[in-house]
């Protein structure tokens, strides 16, 4: 039987967010995300980040989260730094270019932005004739599947601090991040290092959604008109909170992430032991493995997987990717495949 490992945003959602959706199906809500539910997911992660004062909004993508973070932050002639593998660079089919801001791409460690890499971009882009970088961004885990630690995320968060620099994290896989077994940052750290961040739901379980997180005062500013003028307000909002509310309200979130980990580690030793390389160290629920063109060919029969990129005329660098709702029964058929 054929099974993709493409991506993890291949299934609906969780049984326990449907039931909750199902539960309120009828119950009569306030719209544009001013109901009971949206309240209570909001207390409930504010509760976590041990942040009492966040403002948090509920956005249906993680695009959509990154181009209103990135364009409301932004005066019209600044920029972003990015790594050249970071999703707004070359995945959002120019979103944040579009709202008129400069994406200024650095080189990545592992996909990884590193304070050298800021320094070099301010030190290249610092002149009036120039954009003027303000914002940093970076992902957990990243575009590569690598994640970062508290050592590097705090020299980035203190370069940034030095310099001025609004300090966004793209959480799409922040799931992921936090329940890896090699993570040593909590969720609450993430929210003392960074100015604003998002929690992926998308990739976690959820049918959709993302709450993005904002903890610097002057960035919480209007924020709402600003959803509402770029038509990311939901009339249907609800929809968002009771989603954030499961995921919230018992620890659903870091039950769902640890299942895509360990189902990732386990596929991760189906090719150590079938002797396959990977492009970066298996750490989270994205693999990056270096397969033969003969080896695509013959899995590509039975199993669904990405081609990321080329390395030389053998070989190519895939992804394979689980979710929460990746089976054991998938596991064992790629097992098998090996044998
Ligand atoms: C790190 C990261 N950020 C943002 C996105 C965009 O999310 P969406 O497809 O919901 O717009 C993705 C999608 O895969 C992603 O991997």
């Amino acid at each position: 039987m054929y099974y993709s490992f493409a991506n993890d945003y291949s299934e609906g959602a969780h049984p326990r967010i449907l039931e909750l959706l199902n539960r309120f199906n009828l119950e009569q809500n306030d719209g544009y995300g001013l109901d009971i539910h949206s309240e209570k997911a909001k207390d409930y992660i504010r509760n976590l980040i041990k942040k009492e004062d966040a403002d948090i909004h509920f956005i249906s993508g993680g695009t959509q989260a990154n181009l209103l973070a990135i364009s409301s932050f932004l005066r019209p002639y600044q920029s972003v730094i990015s790594v050249d593998t970071g999703h707004i660079i070359g995945h959002e089919a120019g979103a944040i270019e579009a709202t008129g801001h400069q994406i200024i791409s650095t080189e990545g460690v592992d996909g990884k932005l590193t304070p050298d890499a800021i320094q070099k971009a301010l030190d290249e882009n610092s002149q009036e004739y120039t954009t003027q970088p303000k914002m940093v961004y970076i992902s957990n885990t990243t575009e590569l599947g690598s994640l970062y630690t508290k050592d590097e995320l705090t020299a980035i968060s203190k370069i940034c601090r030095e310099k001025g620099l609004i300090l966004f994290l793209d959480g799409a896989r922040l799931g992921s991040a936090l329940t890896s077994k090699f993570n040593d940052l909590e969720i609450s750290d993430i929210a003392d290092l960074v100015d604003v961040f998002y929690i992926g739901g998308t990739k976690n379980g959820a049918l959709f959604g993302e709450a993005l997180v904002i903890l610097r005062e002057e960035l919480k500013e209007d924020f709402r008109y600003l959803i509402k003028q770029r038509g990311a307000m939901l009339a249907k909002g609800f929809v968002l909170g009771v989603q954030f509310e499961a995921l919230f309200k018992d620890d659903l979130f870091f039950e769902l992430a640890s299942h895509a980990n360990n189902m990732a580690e386990k596929i991760a030793n189906i090719f150590v032991d079938a002797g396959i390389k990977f492009y970066t160290e298996p750490c989270s629920n994205q693999l990056f493995p270096i397969f033969s063109n003969e080896l695509i060919e013959r899995m590509s029969k039975d199993f669904g997987f990405i081609e990321q990129k080329k390395i030389d005329d053998e070989n190519i660098v895939v992804r394979f990717v689980t979710s929460w709702a990746t089976t054991d029964e998938s596991v064992d058929a790629l097992r098998r495949f090996f044998e």
